[in-house]
């Protein structure tokens, strides 16, 4: 007698049964990333993750590692911080041109089209062994997929900058490919990869 996802059982709850059940959501289509947590074993968004996937009873827990605020709501300051320390804005020192917006060439913007995807559930990120042991130095999967991004893309001038910022034993080379960032990621998208890129850059530029 509810919709067919998690999260619409869990409105139902709150609604019919318990009014303090507290956890977070918004857009219900995936978008997001509000609803994040772990179902059935797995870090995932409640909107998206079907009730009839799920055998028997549903364990549903906040995302691992995290302080939890209260029920399925974790503390996502430190996750946040993170995600500001890569700087994930457009950096340039040259003007931009008077009359137009800095263009970049169609195959450019195809490289930063996926990893733009992200929508900061830190499902990743709280599925990583390194970053539950190290969250307070390394910076984890999502912020790194953020970093990622701003590397790659053509218009940005700041690409050495960060590099150095990243070039730190705890920082970026935390990441063992443990790959569990892939798997858990509701939008399909690859951090392990994108980190691996970026230690490729950081070899390559002492060459
Ligand atoms: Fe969520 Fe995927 Fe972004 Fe990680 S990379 S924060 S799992 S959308
Ligand atoms: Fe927005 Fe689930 S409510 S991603």
């Amino acid at each position: 007698s509810c919709g067919p996802m998690v999260l619409d059982a869990l409105i139902k709850i709150k609604n019919e049964v318990d009014s303090t059940l507290t956890f977070r959501r918004s857009c219900r289509e995936g978008i997001c990333g509000s609803c994040a947590m772990n179902i059935d074993g797995v870090n995932t968004l409640a909107c998206t993750k079907a009730i009839s996937e799920i055998k028997g009873d549903a364990k549903i827990y906040p995302l691992p590692h995290l302080p939890v605020i209260k029920d399925l709501v974790p503390d996502l300051t430190n996750f946040y911080a993170q995600y500001a320390a890569v700087k994930p804005w457009l950096q340039t020192r040259t003007p931009a041109p008077p009359d137009r917006e800095r263009l970049q060439s169609k195959e450019d913007q195809e490289k930063i089209d996926r990893p733009s995807a992200c929508i900061l559930c830190a499902c990743c990120s709280t599925s990583c062994p390194s970053y539950w042991w190290n969250s307070d130095r390394y910076l984890g999967p999502a912020a790194l997929l953020a970093a990622y991004r701003w590397i790659i893309d053509t218009r940005d001038e700041a690409t050495g900058e960060r590099l150095d910022e990243l070039e730190d034993p705890f920082r970026l080379y935390r990441c063992h490919t443990i790959m569990n960032c892939a798997q858990a990621c509701p939008k399909d998208l690859n951090p392990a990869k994108a980190i691996a890129e970026i230690k490729k850059m950081i070899v390559e530029r002492q060459h």
